[in-house]
């Protein structure tokens, strides 16, 4: 037998049923149009327009705008090259974002830009539940405004999202990261503490000491989350204009009538945060509690090669996280192309009828299947089960000769016989 081929660990297939994928449930196609239209939908409510950037990118960009010393760019990057360029795949989109918005000049278009996006990234992590190496995001970016109340907005339009699921569990912590003085002095500060108890954190904590010790703040381990309880704090660190700011982001989001809880030791994965960060949290996630992360990041745009600062603020989410927290809550979603007429066809000038009815109903606007093997009247009618039909027609060379089908009801069972003519016109009525 000969060689086949299965898609690489730590991604999936979506395919037009759910299944099981290492214990995790992947949704039907049409479970993802339905929650990505809704997302679309929300979008638009909120006046966000959709950006789509190619899914690789220059190594350079994404080391720059995402951060050297950050585990992304340090240790998960799926990067290859040509020539002497090298590219990676995208391992998210606020990077390439704002690369688009430099070079497209979209400043001059005067205002505000509101984006948002969605689509794959690519992070080579251990796969796990809810971890995976190509995952989906979607997102916004408000780029252009350095108002709180654009902060807020972006939380807004987060929370509106999950709540348009019926989603309820949800947990929001909110900090400020401060200015771009606050993290090297609060860096400083960390270091100091955690240096006389060096000898009691893990490995990976010891070297995030040297090099990034904002990290040990989110680390998984007990034992080091008892010492993370005593560690200063960032915002006895930072700035007043940023303290000032961080006031009115949460007097905004009590306007919104928004719950959030104040998470000091929050501090994002990404390198170019500034002032405010935050997080939405689902207890249905397991390990990977994090629904959705963003913040502000004024900085970022200058790091890109813009001659003047350019205030921002975002968040991105994932897709596969949602789908558990929707499975976690219960909330069930339409997993199914609706089918509104089967034709159920026996012998040959039948199935010919078959054939050619379909598609002129289908280019009328109705969802038409039927069967394609020459299969049994008893296994067609299996088969329009199968697709949920609301309506099947029957067509055998009696009918076809004295110009009738049967029209059988599937929900009740009910059967009539109606003239070939006059099929569409009917159908047409039952569906609408
Ligand atoms: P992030 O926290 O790295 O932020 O990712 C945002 C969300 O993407 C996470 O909360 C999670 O839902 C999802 N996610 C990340 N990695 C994975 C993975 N390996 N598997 C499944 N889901 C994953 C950012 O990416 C920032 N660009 C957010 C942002 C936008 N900040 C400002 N604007």
């Amino acid at each position: 037998m000969s060689k086949t081929f299965q898609n690489i660990s730590g991604t999936f297939d979506i395919l037009p049923d759910a299944f099981n994928a290492d214990g995790t449930v992947i949704e039907s196609s049409a479970s993802w149009h339905f929650v990505e239209e809704r997302i679309r939908e929300v979008m638009a409510h909120y006046r966000y327009l959709e950006i789509r950037t190619p899914v690789f990118e220059p190594t350079e960009l994404i080391a720059r705008g995402v951060g050297e010393l950050t585990d992304i760019v340090s240790k998960e990057l799926f990067s290859f090259e040509r020539g002497d360029t090298h590219y990676v795949l995208r391992p998210e989109l606020t990077a390439p974002a704002i690369r688009a918005y430099l070079q497209h000049h979209l400043a001059q278009k005067g205002g505000v830009q509101k984006l948002f996006y969605m689509g794959p990234c690519f992070r080579a992590e251990k796969p796990q539940k809810g971890r995976y190496r190509q995952f989906h995001q979607f997102g916004v970016e408000v780029i252009g405004a350095s108002d709180a109340r654009a902060d807020a907005e972006t939380v807004a339009v987060m929370m509106q999202i999950y709540a348009s699921f019926g989603l309820k569990d949800l947990v929001l912590k909110i900090n400020s990261l401060g200015d771009e003085q606050t993290r090297p002095a609060f860096k400083n500060a960390l270091q100091e503490y955690f240096e006389p108890l060096a000898s009691e954190l893990s490995d990976t904590s010891r070297r995030r000491l040297k090099t990034n010790p904002l990290r040990i703040l989110d680390t998984k381990v007990e034992r080091e989350q008892e010492l993370v309880k005593g560690a200063p704090r960032l915002i006895d660190y930072i700035d007043d204009a940023s303290r000032e700011h961080y006031e009115a982001v949460k007097g905004h989001l009590s306007d919104l009538e928004i719950s959030y809880t104040e998470d000091p030791f929050l501090v994002r994965g990404l390198d170019y945060y500034t002032r405010t960060a935050y997080e939405l949290d689902s207890p249905h996630l397991g390990a990977q509690s994090t629904l959705a992360g963003g913040g502000r990041y004024d900085l970022l745009a200058q790091e890109l090669g813009s001659s003047e600062a350019i205030p921002a603020v975002g968040f991105a989410a994932g897709l596969e996280r949602l789908f558990l927290a929707l499975a976690g809550e219960g909330v069930k979603l339409p997993d199914a192309v609706k089918t509104d007429v089967y034709i159920v066809a026996q012998g040959e000038a039948a199935e010919k009828w078959a054939f050619k009815t379909a598609n002129e109903w289908r280019s009328s606007g109705l969802h038409v299947a039927f069967d394609l093997q020459g299969r049994s009247m008893k296994a067609q009618m299996r088969d329009a089960n199968r697709h949920g039909a609301s309506k099947v027609v029957i067509v055998g060379e009696d009918e076809l000769t004295s110009g009738k089908a049967i029209v059988r009801e599937m929900e009740t069972g009910d059967q009539e016989t109606v003239p070939l003519h006059d099929l569409l016109d009917r159908l047409r009525d039952v569906v609408r």
